[in-house]
């Protein structure tokens, strides 16, 4: 009598919607875009391209990919008035805790992009959405340390643009390494979308409600700041900076094994993939070749990280549970070789993933939903009369 619903604790196997965008074979590894594989999109095109992709469908011709980046380059900077956000917080705030404000707040600025009824409405609010993040990301930076905020400068690409609004200053022209904009072009890449994560379905859910889209992504950031979800990338770091020297990894391995220890090996595991998380090879390749690149091959944490994984990779506890290095493993290491501090790591995650996540949005806004309203297995009282104050 407490109800009659299928019970799924975690959606492990419970479809919440039909989508055309990112398809998943977890047994196997493999994870399309639209139809096209990770990998070759990793080779082959770039950020801005695969946003295009996961939006309309199907990739761009030239002009078509002209005109997007155009359309998203237009809407780089932020309302002024903005800025004064950033002053409510503390410095030493976590840029994650400013993302959930400021990117919440954008619904407070641009009127014109929040009836969700009119196409027109909704792409311009899409165009905001991706070209503003990465500003407002920069700026969460620039905050922390007390440098003044740095203007888009829309000759750039997407990700030397971010790179000059992170560590470029008013005093001085901006000198990009396009060897450092290429690996952050493909972190972006590589987290662009992911079908029905957490953060994404928490997009979904809002979504689902009519909120407008500022709102829905907020809501998607704030889901994806766990360590579990996107905050792993941060505490992959944390973790082998304390893990300090190769001599030490079999202590932490055990401790990832014991049951009455809640330490988990970060970077490890997923909850669909039961094989090599296809990003992550990509990621480790391209770690590879960004520190050689930088001459940072000895790079101590790298080499923890590689000796880390070949162990995970034998243990069988490891084995037995299928659990494989995922998308966070690797991706420090190379933001860390940027130069990105650690704080930043789930930040930038959040502005890869906010393609996918408008791309959600749309899809669902532009097809037929109803309110998302799970139900639950009630296990608390039965009925009981109330008890007056005295008689208690
Ligand atoms: C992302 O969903 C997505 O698509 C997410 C993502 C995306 O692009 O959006 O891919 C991005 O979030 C990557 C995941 C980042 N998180 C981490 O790296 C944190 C460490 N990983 C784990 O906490 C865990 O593996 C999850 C959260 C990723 C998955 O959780 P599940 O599916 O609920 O699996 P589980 O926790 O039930 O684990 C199954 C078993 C358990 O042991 P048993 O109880 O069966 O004996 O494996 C064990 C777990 O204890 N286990 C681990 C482990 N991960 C799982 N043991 C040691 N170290 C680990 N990392």
């Amino acid at each position: 009598g407490k109800g009659m619903f299928t019970y799924d604790p975690g959606f492990v196997s419970t479809a919440s919607c039909e989508s055309q965008i990112t398809y998943i074979d977890g047994g196997k590894g493999v994870l399309l875009h639209r139809g096209y594989p990770i990998e070759q999109l990793a080779e082959h095109s770039d950020y801005l391209e695969t946003c295009y992709l996961l939006l309309y469908g199907e990739l761009p011709n030239k002009e078509q990919k002209e005109a997007f980046v155009d359309t998203v380059t237009n809407h780089t900077m932020v309302h002024e008035q903005l800025v004064h956000f950033f002053n409510g917080f503390r410095r030493d705030s976590h840029p994650m805790a400013i993302m959930c404000g400021v990117v919440g707040a954008l619904s407070a600025f641009y009127h014109d992009s929040l009836d969700i009824s009119d196409e027109h409405s909704r792409q311009v609010a899409a165009f905001r959405l991706i070209a503003k993040m990465p500003t407002i990301a920069a700026m969460s930076y620039k905050f922390s340390i007390g440098q003044p905020f740095m203007y888009p400068d829309n000759n750039m690409s997407y990700a030397e643009n971010f790179l000059h609004m992170m560590f470029g200053v008013p005093c001085e022209k901006s000198n990009i390494s396009p060897v450092l904009a290429n690996a952050m072009d493909k972190i972006f890449l590589l987290h662009a979308d992911h079908e029905q994560n957490a953060s994404t379905s928490t997009v979904r859910l809002a979504g689902s409600s009519g909120a407008n889209p500022f709102a829905c992504i907020a809501a998607g950031i704030a889901a994806l700041w766990g360590p579990s979800h996107g905050g792993a990338n941060e505490a992959v770091l944390n973790m082998l900076e304390e893990i300090g020297d190769e001599s030490r990894i079999d202590e932490f391995v055990a401790r990832a094994k014991d049951k009455s220890d809640p330490f988990r090996l970060m970077g490890f595991g997923h909850r669909v993939y039961k094989n090599f998380d296809p990003r992550a090879k990509v990621m480790k390749q391209a770690a590879d070749e960004v520190l050689a690149e930088l001459g940072l091959e000895d790079d101590p944490l790298l080499k923890i990280a590689k000796r880390l994984e070949q162990i995970a990779l034998e243990d069988p506890y490891f084995v037995e549970k299928k659990l494989y290095p995922n998308v966070d493993f690797y991706s420090g290491i190379i933001l860390k070789a940027i130069g990105i501090p650690t704080s930043m790591f789930t930040v930038i995650f959040a502005v890869g993933r906010t393609i996918g996540w408008i791309a959600h949005w749309h899809e669902m806004i532009s097809g037929s939903y109803r309110i998302g309203r799970p139900r639950q297995l009630y296990t608390g009282h039965d009925k009981r009369d109330f008890v007056s104050l005295d008689d208690r």
